[in-house]
């Protein structure tokens, strides 16, 4: 059974919390998103002025906070990879101190679940300030990212109410995936694979996820219970999930977690595995799998608890998690999905409030 979305829905139905409610409804919610940016024809369709600022554009700069940020580092791989735009993704509240040097027709992006992030807004009014384009692409109509950037696009997933972000990250990422098909087109950069079908893909890939909640609950409970570290690792678009993954897990289980660059364990971090110590490792990209099981393997050597994240046909005989096929540019959308479930169960396996972990705010209105 997985959730409808209801754009108005505010409660949380049957669902102990909004967190496993918003997680089921993300194979609704990427259905919503492709049916909301399709013309009459069916054709995938973005503002053609969005899409003429970013053809003039010769860096993409990617702005935002926390999940936000991370769903920006997808969106890097998927804009540079499909439209050969360079990109670099920056955490807002660092950018607008540290300001990098700009290329001459830079173009931002902001990601906002809600639109109304202090930081984030601090580099949008120092980018117009300077004249330069910007998009925003958010859950919240009108909110203020929205009304202070050039253009607009909205997520469509319906209100997040649980703190820890789930149906934005994979939204954002979702209507970043049909912009830069949207814009290949319009490049005239043919792609060998149809976006709009490989997206339904990723969300009955996604529905066999959350399908699986009984056996990621078991995994959760026997690799999370009585430990104070975790860790994930990946390389690539493995790599942006583990971090993704990481601060799920540490915002609502206090499980101090670290999301980390599979090749760059050895350099130090690899100190910290000891006995039971958890460590996930998400591989869903062909050219790098063997090296992150290699890295997996060096922490199971020194006692960890390995669990490894995987796509059908990648898989190996004793893998814990593995989610069906999907493009592997778009597989970060379906392997979040159980490290978000993950994190749930080790939270609620805590008698922790989900929904409100504590020292954090939904949308956080201060520098
Ligand atoms: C807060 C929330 C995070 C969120 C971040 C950015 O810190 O607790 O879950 O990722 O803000 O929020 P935004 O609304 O800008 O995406």
């Amino acid at each position: 059974y997985t959730a409808a979305l209801d754009a108005n829905d505010l409660g949380k139905g049957t669902y102990p919390y909004y967190m496993l409610k918003e997680i089921d409804e993300q194979p609704a919610a990427i259905r919503r998103i492709i049916q909301e940016y399709q013309d009459d024809q069916g054709q995938l369709t973005i503002d053609s002025e969005i899409i003429a600022a970013m053809q003039a554009s010769d860096r993409i700069y990617i702005i935002g906070a926390g999940t936000s940020m991370h769903a920006g580092l997808v969106g890097q791989a998927l804009f540079e990879q499909l439209n050969g735009i360079p990109v670099e993704v920056h955490v807002a509240s660092e950018f607008a101190y540290n300001m990098p040097l700009l290329t001459e027709k830079p173009f931002f992006i902001f990601l906002s679940q809600s639109g109304e992030t202090a930081d984030s807004r601090q580099v949008l009014v120092q980018v117009n300030e300077l004249g330069y384009d910007s998009l925003t692409i958010t859950n919240v109509k009108g909110s203020t990212l929205s009304r202070e950037a050039s253009y607009t696009l909205l997520l469509h997933v319906g209100p997040e109410i649980a703190v820890a972000s789930t149906k934005a990250y994979t939204g954002q990422i979702a209507v970043m995936a049909v912009l830069a098909d949207v814009l290949a087109n319009a490049q005239g950069r043919k792609l060998d694979f149809d976006m709009e079908t490989e997206l339904s893909l990723v969300a009955n890939a996604m529905e066999t996820v959350v399908d699986d909640k009984d056996h990621l609950h078991e995994i959760a409970t026997q690799i999370f219970t009585d430990v104070r570290n975790a860790f994930y690792i990946g390389r690539g678009l493995d790599y942006y999930v583990s971090c993704e993954a990481a601060l799920k897990l540490k915002e609502i289980s206090y499980i101090q977690t670290e999301g980390f660059a599979g090749g760059e364990l050895k350099h130090g971090t690899i100190s910290l595995i000891e006995d039971g110590t958890p460590v996930l490792a998400v591989i869903s990209q062909k050219d790098t799998a063997a090296h992150t099981r290699g890295n997996l393997e060096e922490t199971r050597a020194r006692g960890a608890n390995t669990v490894v994240i995987t796509m059908e046909g990648m898989e190996r005989q004793d893998d814990q998690i593995v989610i069906p096929a999907v493009h592997s540019l778009l597989a970060p959308l379906v392997t979040v999905v159980p490290t978000q479930l993950l994190a749930y169960y080790a939270s609620l396996d805590r008698d922790l409030d989900v929904d409100k972990p504590r020292n954090l705010a939904k949308a956080v209105t201060v520098e």
